[in-house]
């Protein structure tokens, strides 16, 4: 079980002077939770999500995942960052399917599973194109594609709509929600958008301005499946003011 313990975790960059990019941090995920992690630039949120992806060390404290603390990256906890960091070279489908090759599965092993994520994330009609041939949209929806097909029951996501455009990020957290709909995968989001926090995610994480807390963690509770007139009700904006009034506080 995919199951995120943190506990007490310090992080600090060396340097001169230090850097305390988080303190005291105290997080747990259940396996198929929907999270947000909401703050100012600058609060940690990046470090954060990359002492989970091991691509950061943690300073002390306890980290682990389904029990385990973990070492090194790895295809269970799958990273997707503002750009997807495609190999330029390769189609879209061998993008999408580089991972598990590189594992040394076989195609029989993959090829169901890759085929299948590229429908879901709307792909099926670009897979020879190759990735300077694709809007900035579709380059992301490749990148949760291949951790998909990775097989990645976690993921890791900072601020993966940010560079986009209103309308299409619109339609990537819509499809987003329909991915967790279908895969309930564990989400961990970086955003610093209010509305975006609430519209994806179960629980959202407010953290403060550096070194990175967590200062409150709200509950969102509204139904799924969800869709856009959510953001229209009276209940997401009195949630988005109450958060609004909570990050001017600190
Ligand atoms: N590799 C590093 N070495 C030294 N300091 C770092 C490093 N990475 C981040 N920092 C510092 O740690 C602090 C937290 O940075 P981080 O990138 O985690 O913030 P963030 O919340 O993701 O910000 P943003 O919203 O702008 O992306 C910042 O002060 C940053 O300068
Ligand atoms: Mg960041």
């Amino acid at each position: 079980m995919s199951h995120i313990h943190i506990d007490k975790l310090f992080k600090t960059y060396p340097g001169t002077p230090p850097v305390r990019a988080l303190e005291n941090i105290q997080l747990d995920i259940a396996p198929g939770e929907f999270v947000a992690l909401l703050g100012p630039s600058g609060c940690g949120k990046s470090t954060l999500l990359n002492t989970i992806a091991s691509f950061e060390g943690i300073t002390s404290g306890t980290l682990t995942v389904g029990g385990q603390s973990i070492k090194a990256p790895g295809p269970d906890r799958g990273v997707v960052f503002q750009e997807a960091a495609l190999f330029p070279w390769l189609t879209v489908w061998e993008n999408i399917v580089f991972g598990p090759k590189a594992q040394g599965l076989k195609p029989a092993d993959y090829q169901d599973r890759a085929e299948e994520m590229l429908r879901i994330m709307g792909l099926a009609d670009f897979r020879n194109h190759l990735p300077i041939q694709l809007s900035g949209g579709m380059r992301q929806r490749v990148g949760i594609a291949r951790v998909l097909t990775l097989g990645s029951k976690i993921l890791l996501m900072d601020e993966p709509f940010g560079a986009l455009d209103a309308q299409t990020r619109l339609s990537m957290q819509e499809l987003l929600l329909s991915v967790w709909d279908r895969l309930k995968p564990t989400i961990i989001f970086v955003t610093h958008d209010i509305d975006e926090a609430i519209f994806l995610a179960d629980k959202i994480y407010i953290m403060s301005a550096r070194p990175g807390r967590i200062e409150t963690v709200l509950d969102t509770h509204f139904a799924r499946p969800r869709a856009i007139e959510l953001t229209a009700t009276q209940a997401f904006n009195e949630l988005k003011l109450s958060i609004l009034k909570t990050i001017r506080q600190h």
